[in-house]
């Protein structure tokens, strides 16, 4: 069970920071992504465990998700999305400046799972790290890319999100073991024209929120014990509450920043937590679903690579178009939150 606190999650007791995107600008130039093919249904679930495909698909909007072959590595996956997103944006690897890897499970503590996708890529003109903020990893990886690119320390930026949380899940668990998939998504930034590309940011973290959403035994760091169990835990309806209120207050913030009023989001990439979250969220931000990427139901929720892949989606089947605002908005354990406005270049 998740370790109980005073604390309760609230999206109001915390104040949002955001910031407009200075400098030069910068716009995701290609995205591609890469999942396991071996599939587990809800109905496959059924026959492992207490639950059934009405509950989990009325609940949560889930009805598949990818699941990785036992020994399959997150560097594996994060490379396969890699090579498909620098394909996409046309970029060789060679070109590359820096490579940043969201993930909440790595391969082991060290060396970066980023390291590893630079030796596969043959990249080594890139610097390569990982960055850790659970689901919300990958859009603070953009920012960071964004950063650099603002500052001329970079031009050309490599940013993955990519999981095997499937080998962090306990099966005796059933309110945690039937929302997680295995999936990797990535995104090449580049430096943009003026007026395209990231807009406004939104990034926040609240500490006091620690044991909502936890993966071993972190008050005893048993987490490298040989008999540590890392499986993910969370108090659910909690995080549930404080992210529809997160998603909603991100979305505001963001466009208030940007200049941009709510209404002229033409495409808003959540990270696929729950269905319900994402819906009641886009009703109080008076989004209709036509403009909303949803792909939960194929991947379950893949952390930080939930994003990329919900992105790469849309933009594949022709959802988003030159000067599309698009927003991108992410929340997970910490607690941790991110949201970017973008006018695709
Ligand atoms: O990205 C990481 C951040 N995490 C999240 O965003 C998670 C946010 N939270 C959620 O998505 C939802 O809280 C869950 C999907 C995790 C749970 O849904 P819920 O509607 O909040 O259910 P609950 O935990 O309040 O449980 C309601 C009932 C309980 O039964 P009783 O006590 O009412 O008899 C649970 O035991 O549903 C039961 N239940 C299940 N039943 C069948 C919980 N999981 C399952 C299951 N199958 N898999």
């Amino acid at each position: 069970m998740a370790i109980t606190t005073s604390y309760r999650t609230r999206s109001d007791a915390v104040p949002l920071r955001s910031f407009k995107a200075k400098g030069r600008p910068s716009a995701i130039a290609g995205v591609g992504v890469h999942a396991p093919e071996k599939v587990i249904t809800n109905l496959d679930l059924e026959k492992m465990m207490d639950t059934s495909d009405k509950w989990i698909t009325e609940r949560t909007g889930i009805r598949r998700r990818h699941i990785a072959e036992p020994g399959t590595t997150t560097f594996e996956l994060a490379t396969g999305a890699a090579r498909s997103a620098l394909k996409a944006a046309g970029i060789a690897a060679k070109d590359l400046d820096m490579i940043l890897v969201g993930t909440s499970s790595p391969d082991g503590p060290f060396p970066s799972v980023a390291c590893r996708v630079q030796n596969e890529l043959d990249a080594p003109g890139a610097v390569a790290w990982d960055t850790l903020a659970a689901c919300t990893s990958f859009v603070y990886a953009l920012s960071i890319a964004d950063s650099f690119i603002a500052t001329e320390r970079a031009d050309t930026v490599l940013v993955v999100g990519a999981e095997v949380l499937s080998r962090m899940l306990d099966y005796s668990d059933r309110g945690t073991a039937v929302i997680f998939g295995d999936g990797a998504g990535a995104a090449v930034v580049r430096a943009a024209p003026k007026g395209a590309g990231f807009l406004s940011w939104c990034l926040g973290s609240d500490g006091r929120g620690y044991a909502q959403v936890t993966c071993g035994n972190i008050e005893k760091g048993a987490y490298a014990a040989k008999d540590a169990q890392p499986f993910i835990d969370m108090v659910g309806p909690d995080v549930f509450k404080f992210a529809v209120d997160i998603f909603i207050r991100q979305a505001t913030e963001v466009c208030q920043t940007a200049g941009v009023a709510l209404d002229d989001i033409d495409l808003w990439v959540p990270h696929q937590a729950n269905f319900r979250i994402i819906d009641a969220a886009a009703r109080r931000i008076g989004l209709s679903m036509e403009r909303v990427a949803v792909n939960i139901d194929e991947y379950g929720n893949t952390s930080s690579a939930s994003i990329p892949l919900a992105l790469e989606e849309a933009v594949r089947k022709g959802r988003v178009k030159s000067g599309d605002h698009v927003l991108l908005a992410g929340f997970g354990s910490g607690l941790t939150w991110g949201a970017t406005l973008m006018k695709w270049a």
